[in-house]
Order: C-alpha cells, then structure tokens, then sequence
C-alpha cells in the first residue's frame, strides 16, 4: 500500500534535534548524496536490499538536485532515502545498515527527505510501497490510502 503525508505539517527538524546530536556523536552524517557517490550508492543498495531499488537510486542521482540522501559514517554507507524516483512527490524507497537499525538514522533519513518534498512546494507527499506502516505513522503521522496495492507498481518487471 502507499501512505499520505501531511508535509504542511511535518515536524520541525528542530524538534529531532537530539536524534542529530546523538547521532553526530557516532560520527554519523545525513546529507544529500554528490555525483561522484553514485556508483558506491548504487551498488550498496543492490547488494544490502535489491536491484529494483538500486535503479530507483540511479533515477534520483538523475534529478538535479540529486533527491537521494544517505547517511555515512567513517566514509562508509548506513543508510540511504530517496524522493521523487519513481513518481513526483513520492518518498522512498529508503534502508539503514541493518547492523545500525533503531539509532534514528531511518527517521532523520524520512524527516531529510519529507523536507526536501515539502520545499519543492508539495502540500502532500506520498510513500509508495510501504514496509513497515507504523515507522511512517510514529515518526510522520503517515496514513494508508485505501485501494493503493499494487498502485504503481502494477505489472512490474521482475
Ligand atoms: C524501516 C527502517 C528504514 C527504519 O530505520 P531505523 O534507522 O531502524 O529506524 P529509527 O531507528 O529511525 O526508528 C524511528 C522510530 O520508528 C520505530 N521503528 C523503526 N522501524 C520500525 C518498524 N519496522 N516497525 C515499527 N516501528 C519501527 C522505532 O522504534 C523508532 O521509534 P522511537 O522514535 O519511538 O524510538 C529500517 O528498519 C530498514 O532499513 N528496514 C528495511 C528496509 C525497509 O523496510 N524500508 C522501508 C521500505 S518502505
């Protein structure tokens, strides 16, 4: 199913501000991904989650500014979240390192990323093909829209 935010009323980055310094005290980084990452970025998310996400990571490296975000630790990948890779104002897809899962890396990934839609001047934004709802609706108040499965993702190539 996809999920509806409300990014008129997304929550502050202010407000995560902990989750920020507790990650910078791990030296760990979320920031918008450069040009020269694209191939280490690519096949990190083809060898950790799967190649129909690696090719929507090449699509967000195609958008100017890249709307791919990660998040790097000693010059090494934990995490990446892209927007509009697959359709306009469309979150995902998104993975954290699972060695380094439940440190927030994944909520300031949507919280980056959710801002990036919402300062392109959407009012909604949407996640497609969501895994795990309750991430969404704890960390963005996200909601199900009915009737979404397969959605776009009808008759895929596999
Ligand atoms: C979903 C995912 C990105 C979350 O990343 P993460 O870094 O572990 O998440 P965080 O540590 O930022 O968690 C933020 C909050 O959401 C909760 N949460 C995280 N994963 C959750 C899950 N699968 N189900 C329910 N709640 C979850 C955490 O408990 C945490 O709550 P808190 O703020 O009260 O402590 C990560 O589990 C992942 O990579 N999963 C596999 C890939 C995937 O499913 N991607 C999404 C496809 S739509």
């Amino acid at each position: 199913m996809d999920m509806l935010v409300k990014l008129y009323d997304l929550p502050q980055k202010a407000e995560f501000q902990k989750n920020y310094d507790l990650l910078s005290e791990e030296g760990i980084e979320i920031r918008r991904a450069i040009a020269p990452e694209r191939h280490i970025v690519v096949d990190w998310v083809k060898t950790h989650f799967n190649p129909h996400w690696a090719s929507e990571v090449e699509a967000a490296f195609s958008n100017n500014p890249i709307s791919c975000f990660i998040a790097i630790q000693d010059g090494q990948m934990k995490g990446f979240a892209c927007v509009e890779a697959t359709c306009k104002a469309f979150f995902g897809p998104t993975g954290v390192d699972e060695t380094m899962r439940g440190k927030g890396i994944g909520k300031l990934l949507l919280i980056e990323t959710l801002h990036e839609l919402k300062h392109m001047g959407y009012a909604y934004g949407f996640i497609g093909g969501i895994g795990p709802a309750e991430f969404y609706e704890k960390v963005v108040g996200a909601s199900l829209i009915e009737g979404s499965t397969p959605g776009i993702y009808k008759n895929m190539l596999r």
